[in-house]
C-alpha cells in the first residue's frame, strides 16, 4: 500500500504567506529584539523561511519535544527530549510551531516557558487545525487553517518521512 499525497497548498502560496507573516511580526516587534524558539524537528523548515523575512534583530534557540510516536495519532504524552540552550528571562520570545492540532503540546510547552519569565511570549504556527482543539492555546500568528486531515510537508512528517516536501499535502493511501 503506497502513500498518496495530494497537494493542499502550493509552494508559492506557502512562501507568499510566510513573507506576509514575517512583515507582520517585524512590525509588531519594531524597535525590539526577537528571540525565536524553534520546536524541533517539525518547525525547522518554517523557522528558517520565516526568520529570513523578519527585519528586527533575531536570535535563535531550539527545543525538542516529542508528542507523537510513528503513527498518525498522538501518544498523549509530551516529553522534553532536548531543552533550550539559553535562558529566556526578560526576552521577547516567539515560539514557532509547525501545526497546532489538539493543542496538548503547546499548552504544556507555553506554560513551562512562561514560568521562566520571558518579557513576552507569543506563538506563531504555520498550520492550525482549530476543530481538533482539546487544550486551549492562544495562537498569535497563523499561516493557514487546515482541514482535519493528516498533513505532510514543510516540516510535517509521517513516520519521519515527507518533511522536505516543498508544498503542503494531505496524506492518504491508494486503497
Ligand atoms: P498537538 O499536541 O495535538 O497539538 O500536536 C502537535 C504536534 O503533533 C505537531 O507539532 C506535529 O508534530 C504533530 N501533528 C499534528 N497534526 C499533524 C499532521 O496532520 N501531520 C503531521 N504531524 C502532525
Ligand atoms: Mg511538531
Amino acid at each position: 500500500m503506497a502513500d498518496v499525497i495530494k497537494e493542499l497548498i502550493s509552494e508559492e502560496k506557502v512562501k507568499e504567506r510566510i513573507r506576509e507573516l514575517g512583515a507582520e511580526i517585524s512590525k509588531a516587534y519594531e524597535g525590539k529584539k526577537l528571540h525565536i524558539i524553534c520546536i524541533l524537528k517539525g518547525s525547522i523548515f518554517f523557522t528558517c523561511e520565516l526568520a529570513r523575512h523578519i527585519t528586527v534583530p533575531v536570535t535563535l534557540d531550539f527545543i525538542t519535544v516529542s508528542s507523537y510516536g510513528d503513527g498518525r495519532e498522538s501518544t498523549g504524552k509530551v516529553r522534553i527530549v532536548h531543552d533550550l540552550d539559553e535562558r529566556i528571562e526578560g526576552k521577547d520570545v516567539l515560539v514557532i510551531e509547525d501545526i497546532v492540532d489538539t493543542g496538548r503540546t503547546l499548552s504544556y510547552l507555553l506554560k513551562m516557558l512562561q514560568e521562566r519569565n520571558p518579557a513576552s511570549l507569543t506563538l506563531c504556527t504555520l498550520l492550525d487545525k482549530p476543530m481538533r482543539r482539546t487544550h486551549e492555546v492562544k495562537v498569535d500568528y497563523v499561516g493557514f487553517a487546515v482541514p482535519d486531515e493528516f498533513i505532510v510537508g514543510w516540516g510535517l512528517d509521517y513516520a519521519q518521512k515527507y518533511r522536505n516536501l516543498p508544498y503542503i499535502g494531505i496524506l492518504g493511501d491508494d486503497e
